[in-house]
């Protein structure tokens, strides 16, 4: 999902400049720009922490000024307290609009609170969450552990990410569709829907990266190339959701399923509002969290004492319950800890409705792109310490092992506010099934001695997948 966009296209058309100050930009810096853009998000995050604000200003020929912030007070503000000033508005969600059309992610206003109210209760509902516990333990049960025991037998390279993110979709679809691709049963061909679903969330992003800027309206206009790739895209998976959907009104006469897509018609919504929503859900609940554990079982591997307590709290002979699940106190700290220094959405941008002025004192105008950047955030002196580059989960826990309260605005990987992610209960409940099923299991052994690289696409990923050989642990528990 997600929804950062790329701020930093190819080099050559870009004017960039940078201020660390709050007025007109004072600091003309092609040149850094040049030195600095293989370690961009790195760049970004020195910046920060040395601007006296934790904030900047840059332009970018053609685009909106935009500000990026790592200033807590700001993150609230924006996402908060003046929540109806800064909405995704029109230059991010044109971006997405011909695939998600008018799904909850990608609207503002009216259309925006309909869908998040009626979301919202089914979010909060026991049922929709028993239902997710049900498809975990299938999915796991059925497909995850089995993979994983034939890598161990065979001592074959598995690359975790992919078979992450085949798990979740898988996952994310029953949950959304109450419809099963089986992407983790890689003895079955790609169905059209997760290969379309793919192209079309790529060439969406590819938008928002183009070296000119809004080019690809020009291309959408002529129907030519990846505007033509992403047409068809969305038109396979439009028609096969609206098969979806014609197939579940039918079932629905006789019995109702327990799946998000059941639960809004049941509602009374309308077939091609459903539609855009339950594309959004899959959009938004699909790399996420296998992006935030591909990275949590990298650290492990570099992290043994960590990961032998992490197994150590997995309860011998827990079925893995909502209740069991629910006690991984310090499974959860992993997990914070890791989307703190690997977010799976790096940053996120609103545009400004009117002019305003940040509790910094930043200006913004009217149409301003205003950034605030999780990654950076995760990595500021100011806000975790002199070790905040060191992987600690414990910094998470009080003196009685519970999870601390920390502020949303310090640490907003879910987003925060009005519009803070929907799935949030839901990803902590399908990553901490995974990590427990998996660690009480197995160990991992990473086939690369190398840092994986952090790529800062719609949703971040690691470069080159995780390539790992799988062993039986000693204790099972
Ligand atoms: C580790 C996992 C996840 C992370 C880090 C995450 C993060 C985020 C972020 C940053 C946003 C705001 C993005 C934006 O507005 O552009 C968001 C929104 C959203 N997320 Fe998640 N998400 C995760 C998992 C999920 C899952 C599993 C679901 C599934 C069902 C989900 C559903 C949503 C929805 C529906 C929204 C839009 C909410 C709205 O606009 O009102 N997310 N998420």
């Amino acid at each position: 999902m997600s929804l950062s966009l790329l701020l930093f296209p190819a080099l050559g058309f870009l004017l960039l400049l940078l201020s660390k100050k709050l007025t007109p930009p004072s600091l003309g810096c092609l040149i850094s720009f040049y030195q600095n853009r293989h370690r961009l998000l790195t760049w970004y995050t020195e910046l920060l922490s040395e601007s006296e604000n934790q904030t900047i200003v840059v332009h970018r020929l053609g685009a909106p000024r935009t500000i990026i912030t790592a200033n807590p007070d700001n993150v609230e503000y924006m996402l908060k307290s003046n929540f109806s000033n800064f909405p995704k508005g029109k230059p991010f969600t044109e971006l997405l609009g011909d695939f998600l059309g008018l799904g909850i992610f990608n609207v503002d206003g009216h259309l925006w609170s309909l869908q998040r109210k009626l979301a919202s209760h089914e979010f909060s509902t026991n049922s929709l969450r028993d239902f997710t516990v049900q498809v975990l333990a299938d999915e796991v049960s059925g497909r995850l552990i089995p993979i994983l025991e034939n890598a161990a037998e065979t001592n074959s390279v598995l690359d975790m990410q992919e078979v992450l993110r085949r798990f979740a979709f898988d996952t994310i679809c029953q949950v959304s569709l109450g419809m099963d691709p089986s992407c983790l049963d890689m003895s079955r061909p790609v169905l059209p829907l997760s290969a379309a679903f793919d192209s079309a969330s790529e060439i969406s992003a590819m938008r928002g990266a183009a070296p000119v800027f809004a080019v690809w309206k020009l291309k959408r206009a002529l129907n030519l190339g990846p505007e033509k790739d992403l047409k068809d895209a969305v038109k396979v998976v439009r028609g096969s959701v609206d098969e979806i959907i014609l197939r579940k009104k039918e079932m629905m006469e006789d019995e109702s399923g327990g799946d998000l897509l059941s639960r809004f018609l049941g509602a009374g919504m309308e077939s091609e509002m459903v539609r855009d929503m339950v594309i959004s859900f899959l959009m938004a609940g699909r790399d996420t969290t296998s992006a935030a554990l591909t990275w949590l079982f990298w650290l492990l591997t570099n992290h043994r004492d960590i990961e032998q307590r992490a197994a150590e709290e997995i309860k011998i002979g827990s079925d893995l319950g909502y209740n069991d699940l629910k006690e991984m106190n310090f499974i959860k700290a992993c997990l914070c800890e890791t989307m703190r220094l690997y977010p799976p959405v790096v940053w996120d941008s609103k545009h400004a409705a009117n002019d305003d002025v940040l509790p910094d004192g930043t200006p913004v105008f009217r149409g301003n792109r205003v950034t605030y950047f999780p990654y950076g955030m995760g990595r500021m002196e100011a806000l975790w310490g002199k070790d905040r580059l060191e992987f600690r989960p414990d910094r998470w826990l009080d003196e009685t092992g519970a999870v601390r309260m920390v502020s949303p605005y310090k640490f907003p990987v879910f987003q925060a506010g009005p519009r803070v992610c929907l799935g949030k209960e839901m990803a902590f409940i399908q990553m901490k099934y995974v990590v427990a099923s998996v660690l009480r299991r197995f160990e991992l052994v990473p086939v690369r001695d190398e840092r994986p690289v952090y790529v800062p696409q719609l949703t971040a990923y690691m470069a080159g997948g995780f390539s790992v050989r799988v062993r039986r642990r000693g204790n099972v528990v």
